[in-house]
């Protein structure tokens, strides 16, 4: 159906969606700043192997979600480190225009690195509508002489699904219909084309009230099969499967999806899943022209403070300034987007590479180091050298005080450490907002 070559980035019509917004725009009407070097990423080649990429030519990464927020730095580290990629979006809450942006940082990266251009494809197209997946796994499909399926897709990061807490409080069927039945297909038929490698996008929000306990969570905190966990001091306990106290919906799907994806690989040793815990994702590329543009009204801190900035809300509501931590207010592990999104390329290396300890696997992705709400609204006073307007209210309901991830487990079994610090993050937040003309 396409004609392609390396270098090539193909935007493919949509398939099934008739009110699909148009083409993909220019990003000509963009100033492009010079895009840094990527001195973390750089770096984080020379330290890890991992970050090695491409197996074959004719392999792809299939990224379910992939213009979104994460999505779309996942897309452009993976381009970056030499993996073709097909991309699956529906746009319910990305832009199309993504698409132009990606493919202008990964050309810009391997110009400059003298490397090729990897392949880069996109669908617009729902990752639940089951017809046009089987179209398009049809065309990945390689020829199998003994009967077993097999394809050019040599994994799956599935970003694809709903997560506004609110909304799913509200909506609780849209949220286990999308999230949960959508997942049940969608590798359903990945089974079919003998796609077994998977990497799903999950939530520190697994760990329910364990979040209240004050200390760094572990990802043995919540299992879903009985584990024996040694402590450091050596202390041995049984941990049933399970999880307590999630207060939402979005958060009850995460955990659910943890749930179904441990049962498909016990069933099936040639399935190999990674689960990603995200802490709390922030900042942008460094280039300024990839960030977080949710299609909604915020309600994440960062977004939230963005919008106070820009004018579009008066002042910045800090719920609750009398959590038991040193100025009040709550802390949480933010994590910068871009070493999230070399995260899931470490766990994908694993994955394929066979190097999961066992074939279900979770992993925290955070720093494991807490900021508080109010170090980082002043951190970004100093990046946008302007004051942000407060006011400290009530506790937002079902907030913790505390939230930080155990970061050894990423560390030693996928070699993979983040680089970025808070300062970082509200920098190229700042350079995204002038990008975009938001900010003078
Ligand atoms: C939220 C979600 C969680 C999701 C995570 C990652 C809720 C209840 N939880 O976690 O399920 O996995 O995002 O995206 O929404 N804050 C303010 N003022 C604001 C907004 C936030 O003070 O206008 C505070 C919050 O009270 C919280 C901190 O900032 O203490 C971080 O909030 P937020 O960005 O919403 O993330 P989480 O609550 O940690």
């Amino acid at each position: 159906m396409f004609q392609f070559n390396s270098g090539d980035m193909i935007v493919s019509p949509p398939r099934s969606d008739s009110s699909s917004p148009a083409p993909a725009s220019s990003p000509s009407g963009f100033s492009t700043p010079a895009t840094s070097s990527s001195v973390l990423f750089d770096n984080a080649i020379s330290n890890l192997s991992i970050l090695q990429g491409l197996l074959s030519d004719d392999q792809y990464v299939l990224v379910t979600g992939g213009l979104g927020y994460i999505g779309s730095h996942t897309t452009l580290e993976l381009l970056k480190a030499n993996y073709n990629v097909i991309v699956i979006d529906n746009l319910s809450n990305a832009f199309e225009s993504v698409v132009d942006r990606i493919n202008l940082l990964a050309k810009q990266h391997h110009e400059k690195e003298g490397t090729p251009m990897p392949i880069f494809k996109y669908y617009c197209q729902d990752y639940q509508d089951t017809d046009a997946l089987r179209s398009l796994l049809d065309e990945y499909k390689l020829p199998s002489r003994w009967g077993a399926p097999k394809s050019k897709i040599i994994g799956v990061i599935h970003f694809a699904a709903h997560k506004a807490v609110e909304e799913s409080i509200r909506n609780p069927l849209k949220y286990y219909s999308n999230n949960v039945r959508g997942l049940i297909d969608f590798v359903g038929t990945l089974d079919e084309y003998g796609i077994k490698t998977f990497i799903f996008s999950s939530s520190a929000t697994v760990y329910g009230t364990l979040a209240t306990s004050g200390s760094p969570l572990r990802e043995e905190l919540c299992v879903h099969k009985t584990e024996v966990v040694e402590h450091p001091d050596g202390s041995r306990k049984t941990v049933q499967p399970g999880s307590t106290g999630i207060t939402n919906p979005y958060g009850r799907t995460k955990w659910m999806c943890e749930a179904i994806l441990s049962d498909l690989a016990l069933s099936d040793p040639e399935w190999t899943i990674v689960a990603l815990r995200y802490f709390n994702p922030i900042g942008c590329d460094s280039s300024g022209l990839l960030g977080e543009d949710p299609r909604g009204t915020p309600t994440n801190l960062l977004p939230v403070v963005v919008k106070v900035m820009t004018g579009q809300i008066p002042e910045l509501r800090v719920f609750g300034t009398d959590w038991d931590t040193d100025d009040g207010t709550a802390v949480r592990d933010f994590i910068h987007v871009t070493d999230l999104a070399q995260g899931h390329i470490a766990a994908l290396n694993a994955a394929v590479h066979g190097a999961l300890r066992e074939n279900f696997r979770t992993f925290n992705l955070g720093t494991g180091n807490g900021h508080s709400v109010m170090e980082v609204v002043e951190t970004m006073e100093k990046a946008t050298k302007k004051p942000i307007p407060r006011k400290a209210v009530d506790r937002r309901a079902g907030d913790v005080g505390y939230c930080v991830a155990a970061a050894g487990r990423s560390k030693d079994e996928l070699q993979w450490t983040t680089h970025k610090t808070l300062t970082d993050a509200c920098n190229d937040i700042c350079t995204f907002l002038k990008v975009s003309g938001h900010l003078g």
